[in-house]
């Protein structure tokens, strides 16, 4: 049953990369299966860094297929920049490496035009998106007439989809939001332009992923964004448009369950969010720069995408607990484990109040949760540096006894802990087929 998944258990960030990094190893097809060029992250392929948001990170790997499945909304723009910067740092993206869905969504500029118009008329309630016109994109799927990649193949039959699109976005944007209208002519000649150069990648990605699985192949699903952002059990409506989880990769890539294998929960081993909603366990002050850092470093706590400050916290293992029951984690793997390294001592959220009364788990989900305060055990810290750490033994016992904490609150072994922002440094607690 080869299908691994590498799932983010908070809201996204959480160094997903490295995970997908390893278990792509073993993998003959890479496959993202939701959300679109929202996501990003940084690649390392010997000297080569590469900066990515669309394509599967897997595909910066030689031996690697990367698919883009039905549930991934496609900016052509993005992708062809993408494809090209791999191009041009030695990494051959033909065809026949990159499939894509015909059942995938494009994006388009008005797309992106009527997110920021969104975001602008909600004004203090905004979500904090992207803008990457993400939601619009999903809005035009589930009201069943966004654009599907397949429609790229059909070069007249496109063009007057795509105006017709923009043409109907117009609308909206003038009429409702008071936002300019864009060119249709201009748009729809950019997106002939992208279709002829894409139309190779389309391809029957279901078949081609059951026909590997079939072979005994391995086939990872490369999760973007985080369970709290899961459109249907995320933090609603602070939340993206799609389904990052678990059961999102089977719907995404069109893949029954029978074939899943891993599923590895990616969590960082503090709490960080970029965008608004409800963050109860959020700090603020001295601390929360101790843990964000300045921005000096890459692995600092600013966003990739838009270069935004992310908020800081303490671990929640409630909200932890709950991604493991909407996921179904086989392990855990905690990221940035060294930022703790010489802090007096951390705190976990173990479990909420509201009025006297406690809960271990919240009693609606994630709903109201900025209705409950987050309680909170204080473990010691460490002083060590803990980079050089490779096996369990490495690791101080306040914080062998911090992992311990968090795999007994959410029931389930902790498999890898990143103690440094190279490939190589991590702890390594179990080697999985
Ligand atoms: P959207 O996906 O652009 O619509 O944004 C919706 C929410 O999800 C916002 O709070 C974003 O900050 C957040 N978001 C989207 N993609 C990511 C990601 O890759 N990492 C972290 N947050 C994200």
């Amino acid at each position: 049953m080869p299908l691994d998944m590498v799932i983010g258990a908070q809201w996204g960030d959480e160094g997903k990369g490295r995970m997908v990094d390893l278990f792509a190893e073993k993998a003959s097809i890479v496959a993202r299966f939701s959300g679109g060029d929202n996501a990003g992250h940084t690649v390392t392929v010997g000297s080569q860094i590469f900066k990515l948001h669309l394509v599967p990170s897997g595909l910066a790997r030689a031996h690697t297929i990367g698919v883009l499945g039905n549930g991934v909304v496609i900016n052509p723009n993005t992708l062809l920049k993408e494809i090209k910067i791999l191009e041009d740092g030695g990494v051959s993206v033909p065809p026949e490496r990159l499939r894509i869905s015909p059942a995938a969504h494009l994006i388009t500029p008005a797309h992106r035009a009527l997110d920021a118009a969104q975001e602008k008329m909600r004004g203090k309630d905004s979500i904090g998106t992207t803008l990457r016109g993400i939601g619009p994109a999903y809005m035009d799927k589930t009201a069943r007439h966004g654009i599907r990649a397949a429609e790229m193949l059909d070069e007249e039959a496109f063009t007057d989809r795509v105006k017709a699109h923009v043409e109907a976005a117009n609308r909206m944007l003038t009429g409702v939001y008071h936002a300019e209208a864009l060119d249709s002519q201009l748009v729809a000649a950019e997106y002939l332009e992208y279709a002829r150069q894409l139309k190779p990648f389309i391809g029957d990605t279901v078949g081609l992923i059951a026909e590997a699985l079939q072979a005994g192949e391995t086939v990872l699903a490369e999760g973007a964004q985080g369970t709290l952002l899961d459109l249907d059990h995320g933090t609603y409506p602070f939340v993206t448009s799609s389904n990052p989880t678990a059961p999102g990769a089977l719907t995404g890539l069109g893949v029954g369950p029978v074939w899943v294998n891993q599923v590895i929960g990616v969590a960082k081993a503090f709490q960080t969010r970029v965008g608004e909603g409800g963050f109860p366990t959020e700090l603020e002050g001295e601390m929360a720069v101790r843990l964000r850092g300045t921005g000096e470093n890459p692995w600092d706590e600013y966003g990739t995408t838009t270069g935004r400050p992310r908020r800081v916290g303490w671990l929640d293992l409630v909200l932890l607990r709950y991604a493991m029951r909407v996921n179904g984690f086989t392990h855990l793997a905690l990221t940035k484990m060294d930022i703790l390294s010489g802090l007096d001592s951390i705190k976990l959220c173990v479990g909420y109040q509201r009025e006297g009364v406690s809960y271990q788990d919240l009693p609606l989900g994630v709903y109201q949760m900025e209705l409950y305060q987050p309680v909170y055990e204080e473990l010691p810290g460490w002083v060590e540096d803990i980079q050089s750490a490779r096996v369990w033994q490495d690791l101080p016992v306040a914080c062998q006894n911090y992992v311990r904490r968090i795999e007994e609150v959410v029931g389930v072994r902790v498999g890898w802990i990143s103690v440094g922002p190279e490939r190589e440094q991590m702890v390594r607690l179990v080697d999985l087929e």
